[in-house]
């Protein structure tokens, strides 16, 4: 078979299997696994092959140190940095509604009454200390592209996470993180012009976890798709 043929693979099963986690067996993820995930999510594709991505793995004492940095740092009222903007000033329908049920369903599963505004604060903060993942990737783009970059970037994070898939291991991205380059960098050094897109953290999912046992919903194909013959 040349090099230019290809046989079915069942990507299918990767993608549908995907999901955020956000509670994480107490057991690490050796580093030689999260190379080999890298070497897999490296052949996504980038425009002009660019390759516009640049990733920190944070593992052991310097997650931990994260973790810890960040979460002091919102817990107390911190200022944001973040180097890009990624939500909307405004949230309009469809998304507002989409975003809500995300909440819901999130905070549901956490067993989170909606008025109870401290319990789903400090909920939010778990997303400081990774939801307890034993590794942190951290997601930079360099400022030397376009902002079609961000495309590339999407291309590579959906990337890790497949092929974290695919190795039994479960992820959560978070461009919660993005929101404070300048507190990860009093724990790491970041790659110098480049700025932090998203995080992900990677581990072994705690499958009894409630937080773990929803699955969030999609609109159907029709409802995003136009179709001309
Ligand atoms: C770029 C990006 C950033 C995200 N940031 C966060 C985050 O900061 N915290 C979080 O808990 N989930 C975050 N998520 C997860 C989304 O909430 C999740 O993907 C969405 O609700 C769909 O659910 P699923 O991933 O389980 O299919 C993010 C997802 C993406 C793609």
């Amino acid at each position: 078979m040349s090099e230019t043929e290809t046989t079915p693979v069942d990507v299918e099963s990767a993608i549908r299997n995907r999901y955020s986690a956000r509670a994480f067996l107490d057991r690490p993820v050796d580093t030689e696994t999260i190379r080999e995930v890298l070497d897999i999510a490296r052949w996504s594709p980038s425009g002009v092959n660019a390759q516009p991505w640049n990733v920190v793995v944070a593992t052991g004492e310097t997650r931990r140190r994260l973790g810890e940095a960040l979460t002091a740092h919102v817990r107390s009222g911190g200022p944001e940095s973040s180097q890009y903007s990624y939500y909307p000033e405004e949230w309009t329908e469809p998304y507002l509604g989409r975003r809500r049920a995300c909440g819901f369903q999130l905070y549901g599963a956490l067993g989170i009454e909606r008025s109870d505004y401290e319990a789903r604060s400090e909920a939010m903060l778990r997303n400081f200390d990774f939801f307890g993942a034993p590794a942190a990737l951290l997601v930079y783009m360099t400022d030397h592209i376009g902002g079609g970059g961000m495309a590339d970037i999407g291309m590579f994070l959906q990337s890790v996470m497949l092929a974290a898939v695919g190795k039994g291991l479960a992820t959560c991205p978070q461009a919660a993180i993005a929101f404070y380059p300048d507190v990860v960098a009093t724990v790491l050094e970041p790659p110098a012009d480049h700025s932090l897109i998203c995080a992900i953290s990677m581990g072994w999912p705690d499958p009894d976890a409630p937080v773990n046992n929803f699955r969030t919903e999609r609109v159907e194909v029709d409802e995003f798709t136009l179709w001309y013959d």
